[in-house]
């Protein structure tokens, strides 16, 4: 019966050219649009809400997110996606209650016209995780969002910058991947941040003001940006994952990593450095338990090895210049120091590990050897399976969030 009124309401609504909206409940609520939302009766069994869909018909319209939901009705609702429904964010306008203690904890916004989040337009709920990945957001303007929001992700927009106070002030875990972002400023960034990901930006420098707030920090990725030298950051004692690769850093200040004892990973991969003393200067202290260091795809032709105590560290080398008569050395001396990638990438044939250099030879010819050098291993990562180790993505999770497991077997 259920099915024919559908079935005819769809022929009705195909042959009228109306669009046929509704709510329907399967595994997830689902709603066409926020009107259909006001009319659907079976509150008390909605925990997750999704409205609107990637490829629907419905046009997107303006919406008020905290007038057109009643969030408190919902008591059971944790979870709230919408999809390419809305193009204007409607500001509040009469004061209502807040609601700082909902049953909602995940709130996503994807493929909507936001533009410019401003003070007033989002709900005022304590959440675990707010997504607003894909919406067109040029700008996000100071206290746009609650204060009580753990985890927040604006990648894939077109933010420049980050404005002073426009990030919920109790984050501790920030992404915005992707974006356009050029500046941040000094009161940028969440005091109790723990993770922050800018990776995929314009970014050449960050003025010391803005990590000087973030003591916190435990793993700051700023991959694919435009960076020229290290920022700031000796001061982040805790860091345990730093990750600068495919940037342009050609110099190391001596002592950046000094102070960081719980020290992971280091990754700088990708880069442009060339000082053969480049160990010397990350003067690593040896304290950290374990420390991975990639140096890979690099312009490194030397390595100097001579008063390193390098007991905990683990090196990434592959894809740097080496010259030819140097390598061999520097491969023994490391030899149980070195990631298993060092070896494993090499084994073919069509890739050399060093470069023989012509004494005296053509400078600029020598610069076109060693850049279709480091292209060749380039091409080779890029186009490894993800189930591989040595990739150009070195994963981190089992640096940050290590799992402790254990297998039983069964006994007759
Ligand atoms: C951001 O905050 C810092 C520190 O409070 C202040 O010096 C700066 O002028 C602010 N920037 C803007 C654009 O308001
Ligand atoms: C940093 O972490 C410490 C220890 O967990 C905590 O006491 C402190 O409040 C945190 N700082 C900020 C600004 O959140
Ligand atoms: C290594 O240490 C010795 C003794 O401290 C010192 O004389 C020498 O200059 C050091 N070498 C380098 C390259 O730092
Ligand atoms: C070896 O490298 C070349 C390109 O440098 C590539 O075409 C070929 O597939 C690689 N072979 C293996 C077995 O990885």
């Amino acid at each position: 019966m259920v099915n024919r009124v559908f079935l005819v309401g769809f022929i009705f609504a195909t042959f009228f050219g109306v669009i046929w909206c509704a709510c329907r409940q399967s595994y997830v609520t689902k709603c066409d649009h926020f009107e259909d939302l006001k009319k659907y009766e079976d509150i008390e069994n909605m925990r997750t809400l999704i409205i609107g869909s990637e490829h629907g018909d419905v046009e997107p319209s303006p919406v008020s997110l905290i007038e057109d939901l009643d969030y408190y009705s919902y008591y059971r609702l944790s979870t709230v996606i919408i999809v390419r429904s809305i193009n204007q964010l409607k500001p509040q306008l009469s004061w209502k209650c807040d609601y700082h203690e909902s049953s909602l904890k995940y709130f996503t916004l994807y493929a909507n016209k936001l533009k410019v989040i401003e003070k007033d337009q989002l709900p005022r709920i304590s959440l675990k995780l707010f997504s607003l990945v894909n919406n067109g957001i040029e700008s996000v303007k100071p206290y746009a969002f609650y204060h009580q929001i753990e985890e927040i992700d604006l990648s894939e927009n077109l933010l420049e910058v980050i404005e002073n106070d426009s990030l919920p002030s109790e984050s501790t875990s920030v992404s915005i991947r992707n974006n356009k972002l050029a500046h941040i400023e000094a009161d940028g960034l969440p005091k109790g941040l723990k993770n922050l990901n800018l990776a995929g930006n314009q970014l050449r420098y960050i003025p010391p003001e803005v990590l000087k707030n973030v003591k916190n920090l435990t793993e700051l990725t700023l991959r694919h940006n435009k960076f020229n030298s290290l920022p700031p950051i000796k001061h982040l004692e805790q860091l345990v994952v730093f990750d600068i690769s495919f940037n342009s850093i050609s110099t190391l200040e001596r002592g950046t990593f000094e102070k960081m004892d719980n020290l992971k990973l280091i990754d700088l991969s990708d880069n442009n450095i060339h000082q053969s003393d480049v160990l010397q200067l990350l003067s690593t202290p040896g304290k950290q338990p374990s420390l991975t260091v990639s140096l890979a795809l690099n312009r490194l032709s030397n390595l100097e090895l001579e008063n390193l105590s390098l007991q905990t560290q683990t090196f990434v080398l592959y894809g740097n210049p080496w010259k030819c008569n140097v390598w061999h050395e520097i491969k023994k001396s490391l030899s149980v120091r070195e990631s298993d990638c060092s070896f494993e990438l090499p084994s073919n044939e069509t890739l050399p590990i060093c470069v023989s250099y012509v004494v005296d030879g053509d400078y600029s010819a020598r610069e076109t050897e060693i850049a279709k050098f480091v292209a060749a291993f380039r091409e080779i990562l890029k186009n490894r399976p993800r189930n591989v180790y040595c990739r150009d993505d070195l994963s981190r999770n089992k640096w940050l969030y290590p799992i402790k497991r254990n297998c039983y077997g069964f006994h007759g």
